[in-house]
């Protein structure tokens, strides 16, 4: 018997739940009715039950029987066995339970968040986040996906306070000093999809879609901040309804935004819950890149409404299909918004993210046997995310836009209300394309890595070869190696398209790749070719020497998805030895009228990664590398945005200049944003909002104690999420070290939210002046910061692990997850170690080309 599975002898179909959160004590009573049916004559119930006290358990089974129940709380297990005298009547029965709990301040479960009021005040609400398996935490269920019921809430409250969940309220009574909200049906659901909000809240006029009314909801105040998130809410659930062909599943749609809340977002149906920064914003004052966060955040758990509430994978090995389909959606809803953003080109940063963890030996497939909670959190992950989302976008190319919908349409109506698997998904979509569809998917989706497509000429002939990708030749070996790194088939069914340039002429080709090698004559007149034409293929191209020139001499000619494709896979091939260093750098040098701003993201990341390589005697040199690169750039578009210029435009400027002004050390950008700065402050010339958050990060980069409490009270008096954020980040910019030991100290003693320190402290783990006292800071508080951090912190934290390239701070990090014999779920800290290991590789490899290389700057 499997101990995370419950059994299966008595399952649920209904829930009627009553909750009585108290603010003031920050507890809660609860009870609740279940509708079972039971399928054997057992003496035992078994359901999930976590941080709960259980003072009442009764039965009535089939025959009417009444029996009180012995309780048993398992807190290891999280279940709650109800032991009975008697066998129980197979058929249809009723279990009462009587509960108790407190608002913790985990961010899981049932749980407060504390904010300030308008005045200042300290203000105190309830909410909930149940995903992966913490509904167990607010009530006794059977919480796994597949034990889908309906629920029917009821919510008794302080008559100050206003309650959401997942449906509209259908009544409202009172019972004695409280007010009594009944909420109506559910759909039948997963229990990790319940919510609920309560608190004194405020909410945005509803906006129909069809019939659904769609609000923004924030603690008071905060209303002005809504309308952004309301507008890509109710265009990407339009949107939604179209290309899925099947009406929205609730009754009404709200969007709540949490003071407090440890991940983005999450896809309560319904009741959509984010943190601030996700769903609130002042449009006129914020970047592109800010507006294009929460346009992605509110498309991605509207997606979900569908692909996760409506149809839900049957247990969390299948996560993926959840979360790579919505980040999919998510990409399919904003692009149609916003053509101009061109998200699909932006992708490119994702995808890049998750070819560069599945280049590692410790990565593992997509989808992944899943047994323990723990196990089912580190699926949440840049491999089922954004690797994900890769492979199903390469899969709609591959089959056509039109025909995947249609299997996408199929399946869902035939899942709806149910649960499915991958076969499920891969059959709906063989029958829409009458194609093969596990034959093609199997090696992306269950084996781990991806190939890497060598080009070549050989004697008259184009050469394409596939093997697979890795960083290093051989598997880390550390304290926790597992035996054998899951085989991998080292070939894949690779979907190649290529861009051939022959004659004057363009043609486009579709090549299967199967087999290791295939070869195919040149046209006569042959130019140049690009494989992974579009971009869109979960897999790297190694070209060989001649044709990598051909294309760098060309690069107007290739799609700005292309060129980003170029440099990072160039920059890949470089870190796993296969292309010297001193090639790359001169490849980084034919960019100089680049516009694109993702191609600068991977072009600006690399100069970040060897910034934390090089000796601190060749630093200088590199900022003058980083300064010959990228300054012709914001020379050529000048500091102040030009009329009729796009906001992409925009938004890559800021990008330079906090490159320039920080990585390239550049005093005259450096004094220039604090001239812009000061105006802008002053109010006499406001910045461009693209521009306003970098010559905030300069100026931390350069900055003194004077600038750094300027900062910290203006992180203190935020007046959007935005801008605290960019306050908050810019504290961990100052190099002085006793402001670096100020905003260490600020993760742990409560000035900065749980829900953001583990993410300051990466950061400082990542940056080259601040790492060392970080990496000291964070194993000396370690024990401290897991007690503080909501659950996925302290994983997010130990990232910045990657940031300490250098041999000796790497054998200390070995050292310490020894010795503290540290699991970080899953594959986590393996996958850590080996990026870490593929950093200082590289140093060790190409340090001394690298300074003879600098050594012209
Ligand atoms: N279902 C997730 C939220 C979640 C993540 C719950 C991890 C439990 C564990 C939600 O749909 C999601 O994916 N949120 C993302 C944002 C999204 C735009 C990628 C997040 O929280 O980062
Ligand atoms: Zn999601």
């Amino acid at each position: 018997m499997d101990p995370f599975r419950l059994p299966r002898a008595v399952v649920p179909s209904r829930y009627d739940i009553r909750l009585e959160p108290d603010l003031t004590t920050l507890t809660f009573r609860g009870e609740e009715t279940i509708a079972v049916s039971v399928a054997e004559p057992v003496r035992e119930i078994v359901l999930n039950a976590v941080e709960l006290a259980v003072d009442e358990a009764v039965v009535v089974d089939a025959r009417g029987r009444e029996q009180w129940a012995t309780v048993g709380l398992d807190e290891a297990s999280e279940r709650c066995q109800l032991a009975f005298a008697e066998p129980l009547a197979v058929g249809a029965g009723r279990l009462r339970l009587v509960f108790r709990g407190t608002l913790n301040d985990k961010l899981r479960g049932f749980y407060r968040s504390v904010y300030k009021d308008p005045s200042g005040v300290s203000r105190t609400m309830a909410a909930t986040q149940f995903e992966a398996t913490d509904a167990r935490r607010a009530f006794p269920c059977w919480d796994e996906p597949a034990f889908k019921a309906i629920f029917s809430v009821t919510l008794a409250i302080d008559p100050a306070l206003t309650a959401v969940s997942n449906t509209r309220i259908v009544s409202k009574t009172r019972d004695g000093a409280r007010k009594v909200a009944r909420f109506a049906d559910s759909i039948v659901m997963s229990t990790y999809l319940v919510a609920i909000v309560v608190g004194e809240l405020e909410h945005t006029e509803p906006t129909l879609v069809g019939a659904t009314p769609v609000s923004i909801w924030c603690v008071p105040g905060k209303r002005r901040l809504a309308a952004f998130g309301q507008e890509i809410a109710v265009a990407s659930l339009r949107y939604f309804e179209d290309y899925y062909g099947l009406a929205y599943p609730g009754d009404k749609l709200d969007l709540l935004a949490i003071p407090d809340f440890a991940a983005g977002a999450m896809e309560n149906l319904g009741a959509i819950t984010f943190r601030e920064t996700a769903l609130l914003v002042d449009e006129q004052a914020a970047s592109h890149a800010e507006l294009q966060r929460i346009a992605d955040v509110v498309a991605h758990e509207n997606a979900h409404m569908w692909f996760g509430d409506l149809v839900t994978m049957s247990w969390w090995n299948g996560i993926w299909l959840n979360e790579a389909f919505a980040t999919f959606m998510e990409m399919l809803a904003v692009d149609a918004w916003k053509p101009e953003w061109q998200r699909w080109v932006a992708f490119g940063v994702s995808r890049a993210a998750a070819l560069s963890v599945d280049g590692l030996h410790s990565t593992r497939p997509i989808e992944f046997p899943v047994r323990a909670p723990r196990e089912a959190d580190a699926m949440f992950d840049v491999l089922t995310y954004e690797k994900g989302a890769s492979v199903l976008r390469m899969l709609e190319q591959y089959l056509g836009a039109e025909v995947f919908r249609a299997g996408v349409r199929e399946y869902l109506t035939r899942h709806r209300f149910a649960n499915a698997d991958t076969g499920d998904l891969w059959a709906a979509l063989g029958r829409a394309s009458q194609q093969p569809i596990p034959a093609v998917m199997d090696g992306w989706i269950f084996a781990p890595g991806y190939p890497v497509v060598s080009v070549s000429v050989e004697g008259g002939e184009l050469v394409l070869r596939q093997q697979r990708f890795t960083y290093l030749a051989e598997p880390l070996r550390w304290f926790g190696a597992t035996a054998a790194p899951a085989a991998a088939p080292a070939r894949w069914q690779v979907p190649v398209r290529l861009r051939l340039a022959a004659g004057g002429r363009e043609t486009v080709e579709r090549v299967l790749l199967a087999e290791p090698e295939t070869r195919r004559p040149l046209p006569a007149g042959f130019e140049s070719v690009v494989a992974n034409e579009g971009g869109h293929g979960f897999y790297r191209v190694r070209y060989d020497e001649a044709l990598r020139e051909r294309l760098l001499s060309r690069l107007p000619s290739l799609g700005a998805i292309e060129r980003f494709n170029l440099v990072n896979d160039a920059w890949a091939v470089t870190a796993a030895g296969l292309m010297p260093i001193t090639q790359y750098l001169d490849l980084t040098a034919r960019f100089r009228d680049e516009r694109d701003k993702n191609v600068w993201s991977v072009l600006i990341g690399s100069l970040h990664t060897l910034n934390r390589l090089v000796t601190p005697a060749d630093r200088p040199k590199l900022e003058a590398l980083v300064r010959d690169r990228a300054a012709p750039a914001l020379a050529a578009l000048g500091w102040t945005p030009q009329p009729g210029e796009d906001e992409l435009t925009r938004q890559l400027r800021g990008d330079l200049i906090r490159a320039l002004g920080t990585l390239g050390n550049d005093r005259a950008v450096q004094a220039r944003a604090a001239e812009l700065y000061a105006g802008h402050e002053r109010g006499a010339a406001p910045v461009d909002p693209n521009v306003l958050p970098a010559l905030i990060a300069v100026l931390a980069h350069a900055g003194d104690e004077g600038r750094y409490h300027e900062f910290f009270e203006r992180f203190r008096t935020a007046t959007t999420p935005q801008e605290e954020q960019r306050y908050l980040y810019a504290l961990t910019a100052f190099p002085k070290p006793a402001l670096v030991e100020q905003t260490l100290a600020r993760t742990i003693n409560g000035e900065i939210r749980t829900q953001d320190a583990p993410f300051v402290a990466r950061s400082m783990l990542m940056a080259v002046h601040s790492r060392e006292q970080a990496w000291d800071f964070v194993k000396k508080h370690w024990d401290t910061m897991d007690r503080l951090y909501p659950k996925h912190g302290l994983r997010r934290m130990a990232e910045g692990v990657v940031g300490l390239a250098t041999p000796e701070l790497e054998a200390d990090v070995h050292r310490f997850f020894h010795e503290r014999k540290i699991d970080l779920g899953g594959k986590t800290l393996e996958q850590y170690l080996e990026q870490l290991r593929v950093a200082v590789a590289l140093r060790e490899r190409e340090g001394a080309a690298l300074s003879a290389y600098l050594a012209r700057f």
